[in-house]
């Protein structure tokens, strides 16, 4: 067994279902279910015993202690994490609380839990660390791209709170000996991503006719990559990272926001087009630009490549009309996150 945690989440749920899909080793999912936790997710797992759920914070040390003394993963992927930047500059406390303070008391459990362990499965524990590139600060247009050997240059509360996460992850490491694998890895994008990040909030104000809003001159450049060549990236370096090694993982995408949001009215445009023939561009509205927004993220995945063979299996474009095809087929699936149902779902879920 695996114990993930933030499994209700965007990557998270995607995660473990790509997981369940291709393996029969079981999953514990251990997730809050803040806002951005949603069992919808995970409806085609209902009734699958291979998945365990509970609900709980990453920071609950006992309750953490007691689940990994009770099911004996043999490893931990650790997703869970407050990830909107616009709500680490609005309300950083959160992110303090759960990327670090969060993250180092699931470090002692497992510090705890993996001393315990036979020495034979104490050579064969992982804990991996999902982190982000927004560690490494912005990027001027002529620079290369990130490496892992980068300096951290963290400009939000959010790419702060991380960044304290990952050296936290490797001092257990270089300090207890703890087997950590660290990934940072660039924007994802894909089914079930929440509706207050660009890509599905475009999509979904674009069909609700609402105002497609750039922050600033929507020349800021991010990196994208298919949410399921990030879960394949995770696996992969579960499998065979070396260990107190950190891997970058990102598909050489880099796009700037306002492309990206013009791909998606052109995409738009051709399967589902407005009802007055004008095209969905037409609802692009720039807006005050976020606070200390960084310029651009490009993450240099070769290390990844070459060490372990990874490779993504996605182009920009085929992953975007993907995605935009899932949300079209998937439209309630938005509706209840933007209505609030999917808390009701929750709750009905937990009362019997
Ligand atoms: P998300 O916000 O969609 O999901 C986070 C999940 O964690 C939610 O299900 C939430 O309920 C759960 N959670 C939050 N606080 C918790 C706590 N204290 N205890 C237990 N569960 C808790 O985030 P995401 O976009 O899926 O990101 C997952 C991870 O990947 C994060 O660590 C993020 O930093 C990292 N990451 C995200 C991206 C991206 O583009 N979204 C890119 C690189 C790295
Ligand atoms: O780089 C990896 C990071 O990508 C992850 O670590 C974060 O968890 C994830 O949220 C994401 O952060 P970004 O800030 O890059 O993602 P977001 O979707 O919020 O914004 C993408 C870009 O689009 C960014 O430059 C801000 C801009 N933007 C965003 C929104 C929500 C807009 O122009 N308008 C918007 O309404």
């Amino acid at each position: 067994m695996i114990l993930v945690t933030g499994g209700a989440g965007f990557i998270g749920s995607n995660f473990v279902l790509e997981w369940l899909a291709q393996s029969e080793e079981p999953v514990l999912n251990l997730d809050k279910l803040t806002y951005a936790g949603n069992l919808q997710n995970l409806a085609a797992l209902e009734g699958d015993s291979r998945h365990v759920f509970v609900q709980g914070d990453i920071g609950d040390g006992k309750l953490v202690s007691s689940l990994l003394a009770q099911h004996k993963p043999r490893a931990i992927v650790h997703f869970a994490a407050e990830s909107h930047v616009d709500r680490s500059i609005h309300g950083p406390g959160e992110f303090i609380q759960t990327n670090i303070v969060g993250t180092f008391q699931l470090l002692e459990a497992a510090r705890a839990y993996w001393d315990a362990l036979p020495e034979t499965e104490k050579a064969d524990f992982r804990f991996l660390h999902v982190s982000t590139d927004e560690v490494y600060g912005s990027l001027e247009e002529s620079d290369p791209a990130f490496k892992e050997t980068n300096r951290y240059e963290p400009n939000s509360p959010y790419s702060a709170s991380k960044a304290a996460s990952d050296h936290l992850v490797r001092a257990y490491h270089h300090t207890y000996g703890l087997p950590v694998l660290t990934t940072n890895c660039s924007n994802n994008y894909g089914p079930f991503h929440f509706p207050e990040k660009l890509i599905p909030l475009v999509i979904h104000n674009a069909l609700a006719g609402k105002p497609l809003p750039i922050y600033g001159d929507g020349q800021q450049i991010r990196d994208w990559l298919y949410v399921k060549d990030h879960c394949s990236g995770i696996r992969r370096v579960l499998e065979g990272g070396r260990l107190g090694e950190t891997y970058n993982i990102g598909g050489w995408n880099e796009k700037a926001n306002l492309d990206v949001v013009k791909t998606l009215c052109a995409t738009l445009d051709e399967l589902q087009p407005r009802q007055d023939g004008k095209s969905y561009a037409e609802q692009i509205t720039f807006v005050k630009d976020r606070p200390g927004h960084d310029r651009r993220y490009a993450i240099d995945a070769t290390k990844l490549e070459k060490e372990l063979g990874w490779k993504p299996s996605e182009t920009f474009e085929t992953g975007i009309r993907k995605t935009v095809q899932w949300y079209l087929d998937n439209q309630k699936w938005t509706q209840d996150v933007v209505s609030g149902n999917y808390r009701d779902w929750v709750q009905r879920q937990y009362a019997a």
